[in-house]
């Protein structure tokens, strides 16, 4: 059985690690709505995994073709949608989203030794962890991006509980 969001589309944002994928997933079967990756479209659009796009044509033509993707997205049926950490930081992106009435946006907000304790171990598949001291790094987008994260309708702190938890705290 399936119950009826109060929004078309939820949007998933916050850091790398934050649990977009897992929750929105769970999310998706709590509703019965398709759930879509952004990082997952990106990569089918390109026909190349996200380091490859990263790597063959740097950051800046990721960034505007993970904005094509959003954009193409929020023009489709409703949905259960993880974005990349970074696609929030979009000016244009952002303003998409925010005219528009029927997309609930939700920030996962993740300690930092949780978010760290889960990426240590699978920095490969994130470009931007790949190179240096990925705390540092993690810390520093951090400090970027909390103030636009915190434009979000609803901010979850997800503490490192269950998944289930996580999703019950939104539902709720
Ligand atoms: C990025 C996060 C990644 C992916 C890309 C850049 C970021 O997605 O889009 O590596 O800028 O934070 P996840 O947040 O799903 O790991």
């Amino acid at each position: 059985s399936s119950v009826t969001p109060p929004f078309r589309i939820i949007v998933l944002i916050g850091l790398m690690g934050a649990g977009k994928t897992t929750l929105g997933r769970q999310l998706a079967q709590h509703y019965g709505l398709p759930f879509i990756d952004t990082d997952t479209e990106i990569e089918k659009a390109c026909r190349q995994t996200i380091p490859e796009i990263f790597a063959n044509h740097g950051e800046a033509h990721f960034r505007a073709g993970e904005h094509r993707v959003i954009r193409r997205l929020l023009n489709g049926g409703p949905c259960i949608l993880a974005t990349g950490g970074g696609a929030w930081m979009h000016p244009q992106t952002r303003a998409l989203i925010h005219k528009r009435t029927d997309i609930c946006t939700i920030w996962l907000h993740v300690p930092m030794p949780v978010l760290l304790g889960r990426l240590l171990g699978n920095r490969g598949s994130r470009p931007l962890l790949a190179q240096g001291d990925p705390a540092a790094t993690l810390h520093r987008l951090a400090t970027e991006r909390y103030p636009r994260y915190a434009e979000a309708d609803i901010i979850i702190n997800c503490g490192d509980e269950s998944v289930e938890q996580g999703a019950r705290n939104i539902t709720e």
